[in-house]
């Protein structure tokens, strides 16, 4: 894909197994200059891990222009990348938001029991990320750019393990619906790209593993999707080529969330039985 020109911000890389960078190779390569950021890390971390295992990737790139830590329960942070997105760029062209947290406490009981302190955090750094840092882009984002959040099914269906994740992005697709409407009025899209599982950090502690083997026999694709598959398609979705597509919540997940029923799982069961 070509992205000779463009500049943007990814948000939401933390090692080579993030969706961020699944995404931000395809940008990288196909010519886009990128900002990055990190989580920050403790101030006694001397190694500084979340940079460095970021670094470790951005730096092969000459078109990975900066790399900034920023944590986005931190009003400040975020207008401090957009200063920075807007010495770098000017205007940005794209902007990928790949950022998702719960408590893991939270996600291991059951969704009735959910703490409220941790539903806050969930949905702070979960859902109202996406409207603080679309806010703070608002006056740097190019006439024609594109924003791309993701998202997955447990916001649209009961997903058992996925629970407070699942509540947060519900809300999380909602906002896009309303920021798609908002952005509009200048020209800027905004989209939702729903993958099915992959192995991450976040998804790891989302109960990615038991889901591999669901999709595996439920998906009409009959396996599940790549870093790669999903990196092609969030490219796709910031770029001019889904020019005209905004508000949407595109899936990649091999067709799962088309099923009706357990599909070829049921043949799977009824062998068992006989
Ligand atoms: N892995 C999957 O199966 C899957 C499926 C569908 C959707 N998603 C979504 O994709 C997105 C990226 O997750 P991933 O699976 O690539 O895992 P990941 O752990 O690689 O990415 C999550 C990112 O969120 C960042 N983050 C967490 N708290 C933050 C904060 N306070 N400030 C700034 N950044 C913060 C982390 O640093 C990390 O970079 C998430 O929204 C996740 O819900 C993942």
């Amino acid at each position: 894909m070509d992205f000779t020109g463009k500049k943007g911000l990814v948000l939401g890389v933390a090692n080579d197994h993030s969706i961020a960078w699944a995404i931000a190779q395809e940008l990288l390569e196909g010519g886009a200059e990128v900002g990055f950021t990190h989580l920050p890390d403790r101030p006694d971390d001397e190694r500084r891990k979340n940079r460095t295992r970021v670094s470790k990737l951005t730096d092969k790139y000459p078109n990975a222009k900066f790399l900034e830590p920023l944590d986005v329960s931190n009003d400040e942070q975020i207008a401090g990348i957009m200063a920075k997105a807007k010495e770098e760029f000017g205007t940005i062209d794209f902007l990928l938001h790949s950022i998702a947290f719960a408590d893991r406490a939270d996600l291991g009981r059951e969704t009735i029991e959910t703490s409220r302190d941790g539903f806050k955090l969930a949905m702070d750094i979960s859902v109202y990320s996406l409207i603080a840092v679309c806010n703070a882009a608002r006056s740097i984002l190019a006439d024609g750019a594109s924003v791309a959040t993701m998202t997955y099914f447990g916001g649209e269906k009961c997903v058992p393990g996925y629970n407070v994740m699942g509540i947060c992005k519900a809300a999380l697709e909602a906002s896009m619906r309303y920021l798609a409407y908002d952005l509009g009025q200048q020209g800027v899209r905004i989209n939702a790209l729903s993958a099915g599982p992959v192995r991450t950090l976040a998804g790891k502690a989302a109960g990615v593993d038991d889901m591999l083997a669901l999709y595996e026999h439920m998906a009409p694709l009959g396996r599940n999707i790549t870093h790669g598959e999903v990196g092609k398609t969030g490219a796709f979705l910031l770029s001019p080529a889904s020019q005209g597509i905004t508000g949407e919540i595109l899936h990649i997940d091999g067709g799962y969330h088309a099923m009706g029923s357990p599909g070829r799982l049921l043949d799977k069961i009824k062998q068992q039985q006989s």
